[in-house]
Protein backbone atom coordinates (compact mmCIF):
# COMPACT_ATOMS: atom_id res chain seq x y z
CA UNK A 1 0.00 0.00 0.00
CA UNK A 2 1.32 2.97 -1.17
CA UNK A 3 -0.21 6.44 0.77
CA UNK A 4 1.34 9.25 -1.66
CA UNK A 5 1.67 12.81 -0.13
CA UNK A 6 -1.40 14.69 -1.61
CA UNK A 7 -0.44 18.53 -2.41
CA UNK A 8 -2.41 21.70 -1.08
CA UNK A 9 -3.69 24.85 -3.08
CA UNK A 10 -0.29 26.76 -3.64
CA UNK A 11 1.88 24.05 -5.16
CA UNK A 12 2.96 24.72 -8.55
CA UNK A 13 1.97 21.29 -9.69
CA UNK A 14 -1.15 21.48 -9.23
CA UNK A 15 -1.69 24.93 -11.62
CA UNK A 16 0.25 23.15 -14.51
CA UNK A 17 -1.33 21.70 -17.51
CA UNK A 18 -1.08 17.94 -17.25
CA UNK A 19 0.78 15.68 -19.95
CA UNK A 20 -0.74 12.97 -22.21
CA UNK A 21 -0.29 9.31 -21.27
CA UNK A 22 1.26 7.85 -24.42
CA UNK A 23 2.09 4.34 -23.20
CA UNK A 24 -0.63 2.03 -21.27
CA UNK A 25 -0.52 -1.16 -19.41
CA UNK A 26 3.09 -0.54 -17.97
CA UNK A 27 4.36 -1.24 -14.54
CA UNK A 28 4.87 2.48 -14.08
CA UNK A 29 1.28 3.33 -14.75
CA UNK A 30 -0.11 0.33 -12.76
CA UNK A 31 1.72 1.53 -9.94
CA UNK A 32 0.60 5.18 -10.14
CA UNK A 33 -3.19 3.85 -10.39
CA UNK A 34 -2.10 2.00 -6.92
CA UNK A 35 -1.28 4.52 -5.52
CA UNK A 36 -4.16 6.82 -5.93
CA UNK A 37 -6.43 4.15 -5.54
CA UNK A 38 -4.79 4.04 -2.41
CA UNK A 39 -4.17 7.53 -1.56
CA UNK A 40 -8.02 8.14 -2.54
CA UNK A 41 -9.28 6.09 -0.16
CA UNK A 42 -7.19 6.52 2.98
CA UNK A 43 -8.52 9.93 2.44
CA UNK A 44 -12.01 9.05 1.64
CA UNK A 45 -12.03 11.03 -1.55
CA UNK A 46 -14.99 10.87 -4.34
CA UNK A 47 -12.27 11.07 -7.20
CA UNK A 48 -8.34 11.93 -7.03
CA UNK A 49 -6.01 13.38 -10.29
CA UNK A 50 -2.39 11.95 -10.71
CA UNK A 51 -1.16 15.87 -10.74
CA UNK A 52 -2.59 15.87 -6.83
CA UNK A 53 0.24 13.53 -5.86
CA UNK A 54 2.90 15.23 -7.64
CA UNK A 55 2.38 13.15 -10.92
CA UNK A 56 2.02 15.77 -14.21
CA UNK A 57 -0.10 13.10 -16.13
CA UNK A 58 -3.70 13.25 -17.67
CA UNK A 59 -4.98 10.49 -15.14
CA UNK A 60 -7.66 10.69 -12.80
CA UNK A 61 -9.86 8.27 -10.38
CA UNK A 62 -13.15 8.38 -9.16
CA UNK A 63 -15.88 6.52 -7.49
CA UNK A 64 -16.16 3.57 -5.33
CA UNK A 65 -15.47 -0.20 -5.41
CA UNK A 66 -17.82 -1.36 -3.53
CA UNK A 67 -21.90 -0.39 -4.39
CA UNK A 68 -22.75 -0.90 -0.33
CA UNK A 69 -20.18 1.21 1.07
CA UNK A 70 -21.18 5.27 1.23
CA UNK A 71 -18.58 7.52 0.96
CA UNK A 72 -18.74 9.57 4.61
CA UNK A 73 -17.51 12.69 2.84
CA UNK A 74 -20.76 12.76 0.32
CA UNK A 75 -23.19 10.23 2.18
CA UNK A 76 -26.17 11.72 0.18
CA UNK A 77 -24.18 11.38 -3.18
CA UNK A 78 -25.41 9.08 -5.97
CA UNK A 79 -22.73 6.01 -6.52
CA UNK A 80 -20.34 6.46 -9.42
CA UNK A 81 -18.90 3.21 -9.99
CA UNK A 82 -15.33 2.90 -9.68
CA UNK A 83 -13.39 4.27 -12.95
CA UNK A 84 -9.70 4.63 -14.17
CA UNK A 85 -9.96 7.57 -16.63
CA UNK A 86 -6.84 8.30 -18.67
CA UNK A 87 -6.63 10.84 -21.49
CA UNK A 88 -10.22 12.27 -20.85
CA UNK A 89 -12.20 14.23 -23.87
CA UNK A 90 -15.51 16.06 -22.54
CA UNK A 91 -18.17 17.08 -24.22
CA UNK A 92 -21.36 18.79 -22.54
CA UNK A 93 -24.55 17.63 -23.15
CA UNK A 94 -27.27 20.27 -23.21
CA UNK A 95 -26.60 23.98 -21.67
CA UNK A 96 -27.61 23.03 -18.12
CA UNK A 97 -26.10 23.92 -15.12
CA UNK A 98 -26.70 22.24 -11.50
CA UNK A 99 -25.03 24.12 -8.40
CA UNK A 100 -23.78 21.52 -6.14
CA UNK A 101 -21.23 21.54 -2.95
CA UNK A 102 -17.74 20.37 -3.76
CA UNK A 103 -14.81 20.31 -1.77
CA UNK A 104 -11.28 18.75 -2.93
CA UNK A 105 -8.01 16.50 -1.21
CA UNK A 106 -6.11 19.33 -2.00
CA UNK A 107 -8.07 22.18 -0.20
CA UNK A 108 -8.49 20.58 3.38
CA UNK A 109 -11.53 21.24 5.68
CA UNK A 110 -13.50 23.55 2.99
CA UNK A 111 -16.15 23.28 0.73
CA UNK A 112 -17.98 25.12 -1.65
CA UNK A 113 -20.71 25.58 -4.15
CA UNK A 114 -19.66 25.02 -7.61
CA UNK A 115 -22.07 24.97 -10.81
CA UNK A 116 -20.82 22.36 -13.27
CA UNK A 117 -22.49 20.99 -16.10
CA UNK A 118 -25.64 18.78 -15.72
CA UNK A 119 -24.99 16.28 -18.49
CA UNK A 120 -21.78 15.22 -19.72
CA UNK A 121 -20.54 12.47 -22.50
CA UNK A 122 -17.06 11.76 -21.58
CA UNK A 123 -14.30 9.26 -23.35
CA UNK A 124 -11.03 8.28 -22.41
CA UNK A 125 -9.15 4.64 -21.51
CA UNK A 126 -8.48 2.96 -18.51
CA UNK A 127 -4.90 1.76 -17.41
CA UNK A 128 -4.74 -1.57 -20.55
CA UNK A 129 -5.77 1.43 -22.93
CA UNK A 130 -9.60 0.10 -23.69
CA UNK A 131 -11.97 2.50 -24.38
CA UNK A 132 -13.97 4.22 -21.69
CA UNK A 133 -17.16 6.11 -22.91
CA UNK A 134 -20.21 7.51 -20.81
CA UNK A 135 -23.12 9.74 -21.02
CA UNK A 136 -23.77 10.75 -17.23
CA UNK A 137 -25.66 13.72 -15.37
CA UNK A 138 -25.75 14.75 -12.03
CA UNK A 139 -23.24 14.31 -9.19
CA UNK A 140 -21.11 11.75 -11.13
CA UNK A 141 -21.05 14.40 -14.40
CA UNK A 142 -19.73 16.93 -11.33
CA UNK A 143 -16.87 14.42 -10.16
CA UNK A 144 -15.74 13.75 -13.81
CA UNK A 145 -15.38 17.29 -14.29
CA UNK A 146 -13.90 18.40 -10.90
CA UNK A 147 -11.22 15.75 -11.84
CA UNK A 148 -10.21 16.54 -15.16
CA UNK A 149 -10.47 20.06 -14.09
CA UNK A 150 -7.20 19.29 -12.21
CA UNK A 151 -5.44 18.11 -15.31
CA UNK A 152 -6.00 21.67 -16.97
CA UNK A 153 -5.14 23.06 -13.38
CA UNK A 154 -7.91 24.17 -12.65
CA UNK A 155 -8.80 24.26 -8.88
CA UNK A 156 -12.84 23.94 -7.67
CA UNK A 157 -12.39 27.14 -5.76
CA UNK A 158 -11.86 28.89 -9.18
CA UNK A 159 -15.18 28.13 -10.33
CA UNK A 160 -17.18 29.13 -7.39
CA UNK A 161 -19.32 32.39 -8.60
CA UNK A 162 -20.02 33.59 -5.40
CA UNK A 163 -17.36 33.38 -2.71
CA UNK A 164 -19.78 34.05 -0.12
CA UNK A 165 -20.58 30.01 -1.02
CA UNK A 166 -16.87 29.21 -0.05
CA UNK A 167 -15.99 27.91 3.62
CA UNK A 168 -15.46 25.82 6.12
CA UNK A 169 -17.09 22.32 6.44
CA UNK A 170 -17.43 22.24 9.65
CA UNK A 171 -18.83 25.84 9.74
CA UNK A 172 -21.22 24.65 7.23
CA UNK A 173 -22.20 21.77 8.33
CA UNK A 174 -21.67 21.69 12.11
CA UNK A 175 -23.42 18.64 13.18
CA UNK A 176 -22.02 16.54 10.29
CA UNK A 177 -19.58 14.31 11.39
CA UNK A 178 -17.19 15.76 8.31
CA UNK A 179 -13.49 14.84 8.77
CA UNK A 180 -10.96 17.02 8.16
CA UNK A 181 -10.25 16.26 4.56
NI1 LIG B 1 -10.00 17.84 -6.25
Amino acid sequence: MAVRTVLRMGEPCLLAKAEPVTAFDTPILHQLIKDLEDTMQEMNGAGIAASQIGVSLRVVIFGQKESTTINPRYPDADVVPYTVLINPVLAFVGDEIENGWEGCLSVPGMRGIVPRRLRLHYTGFDQYGNKVDRLVSGFHARVVQHECDHLDGVLYPMRISNLKDFGYSDVFFPNQDIQDD
